[in-house]
């Protein structure tokens, strides 16, 4: 694993949106929460429902194609689906999340980093897979999170995003009875669709999914990047 995540001693890295709520900040709670949550929540996600969806976004791609999985954690539906024939990399923020990922997935090249500023080239990857994760970003930097997404896709790259239904934002203390902190924040589904055009996706489709953790539901958006 490789490491492209501030310290706490860092000075804070330049993010990519505005700046209505620090993100940083934000992602240090995130990375604390995930650090502490990661064996409850990796035994209680599922994913196979998911399966189908992370299929279709590599069907039209030889094998060997690049796909980077944004906010990878413990790597269910993504990297166990596909990191023994494509040429994965998942980025994630919590190094426990990460450290069950190489476990799951040993083929997959991982990397602790941050989504709102992937270290990828410009138009690197073939497709991108971002399950549950964009949603633990600051709504307001979610259009910059999209524009970063196509930065690093080709044209014609495919996309697979989870994000919510209707807007919603909220924390938890102790999630999952783990003592850890967790928060969310998201746009309802006309917002973030409008977001991913003015970044320039074409959206495909859209569905509503259960939340395997049983919270809920969730929108499941494939799209298309249309190029520059
Ligand atoms: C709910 S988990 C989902 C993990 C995995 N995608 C899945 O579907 O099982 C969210 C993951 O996103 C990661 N994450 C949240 N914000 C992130 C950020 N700004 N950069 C990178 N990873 C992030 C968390 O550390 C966590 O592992």
């Amino acid at each position: 694993m490789t490491d492209e995540t501030p310290s706490d001693e860092d000075p804070p890295g330049e993010t990519p949106a505005d700046d209505t709520r620090d993100h940083d900040e934000w992602a240090r709670v995130v990375m604390q929460g995930y650090d502490g949550v990661a064996e409850a929540y990796d035994a209680d996600r599922d994913g196979a429902d998911e399966v189908a969806f992370v299929e279709s976004v590599v069907a039209d791609l030889p094998r060997g194609a690049r796909v980077l999985d944004a906010g990878c954690g413990g790597g269910r539906a993504v990297l166990e689906t596909l990191a023994d024939d494509y040429e994965t990399v998942g980025v994630d923020l919590s190094t426990e999340q990460l450290r069950l990922a190489s476990e799951r997935a040993p083929a997959a090249r991982l990397v602790r980093g941050d989504l709102t500023r992937l270290p990828v080239a410009a138009g690197a990857v073939d497709a991108l897979t971002a399950l549950h994760s964009v949603i633990h970003v600051p709504r307001e930097h979610h259009g910059a999170v999209f524009r970063e997404f196509a930065r690093v896709l080709r044209p014609g790259g495919r996309l697979l995003l989870t994000t919510g239904v209707g807007e919603w934002e909220g924390e938890n203390d102790d999630w999952l009875d783990s003592g850890a902190a967790m928060q969310w924040s998201f746009h309802g589904r006309e917002r973030s669709l409008e977001l991913l055009e003015e970044a320039g996706f074409s959206v495909d489709d859209d569905t509503v999914l259960d939340d395997d953790l049983g919270g809920g539901e969730w929108l499941f958006v494939r799209a298309t990047f249309d190029g520059r």
